[in-house]
């Protein structure tokens, strides 16, 4: 009988206890709605989505600055009708039936779930933290196959306020039990890296398009142009 080993090697140390997500433009591409925005609307499609998105961002942190909160979804919506009225687009109900309900089933992007199910795989806990509200994020993540890889979905509704609040951030090292620090939170929008970034998480920001730096006076951690590029890191 061979001797029992007196020196085990320890299991080397984590760097990190959770990777975090953040979920719109992140896991979901939030440009895909601009293929039907521009069958709604020939030639102004990719308009209609950018701008969508920016009065959707641009609501979220009116709202929590002054205290308003209202779920993302009605935000969404609200972003939506601004949008068309200011490019001068009539839209409809049914019209804006469709586009909200794209908003339900964004695609993922290519290599998410490959690279999701591979962090899954090296044992590390996984979670999303997204202005979301709850409905809106397990209706997503279900379209996009995902909801059996998060081992927590946090939505800012659980703080009645969005990013970059702080009581939204705190959310993710409640939930996971441990610092800030030792959740490396993903986002592919820079200034959410950031704000997490100020919360304490060690950060990643997905730059798929080249994008530059927001000036905010902190970079993200880490930067990659794919959600892969998150893994050798997140094995810390
Ligand atoms: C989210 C926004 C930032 O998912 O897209 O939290």
């Amino acid at each position: 009988m061979a001797p029992p080993d007196q020196n085990p090697s320890p299991a080397p140390a984590r760097r990190f206890d959770a990777v975090v997500f953040d979920a719109y433009g992140t896991l979901f591409d939030v440009n895909s709605v601009a293929s039907l925005a521009e069958q709604l609307y020939r030639g102004q499609g990719e308009a209609l989505a950018g701008l969508w998105r920016r009065k959707q961002l641009e609501y979220s942190w009116l709202r929590a600055l002054s205290g308003r909160y209202r779920p993302f979804l009605d935000i969404t919506r609200d972003a939506l009708r601004h949008s068309a009225r200011a490019l001068g687009l009539s839209m409809d109900e049914a019209a804006e039936a469709k586009l909200m309900g794209q908003y339900a089933c964004l695609s993922v992007f290519p290599e998410n779930l490959a690279a999701l199910r591979e962090m899954k795989a090296a044992g590390l806990a996984l979670g999303v933290l997204t202005n979301g509200d709850p409905e809106m994020i397990a209706v997503s993540l279900r379209s996009g196959g995902m909801t059996p890889l998060f081992d927590k979905v946090l939505s800012a509704d659980q703080a009645k306020s969005f990013k970059t609040s702080d009581t939204v951030y705190a959310l993710g090292p409640a939930a996971f039990g441990c610092e800030a620090r030792r959740i490396l939170f993903v986002s592919s929008n820079c200034w959410d890296a950031i704000g997490a970034r100020w919360h304490g998480f060690t950060t990643f920001w997905i730059n798929r398009q080249g994008a530059p730096l927001e000036e905010l006076g902190t970079e993200p951690d880490f930067t990659g142009a794919l959600l892969t590029d998150v893994l050798a890191v997140a094995r810390g």
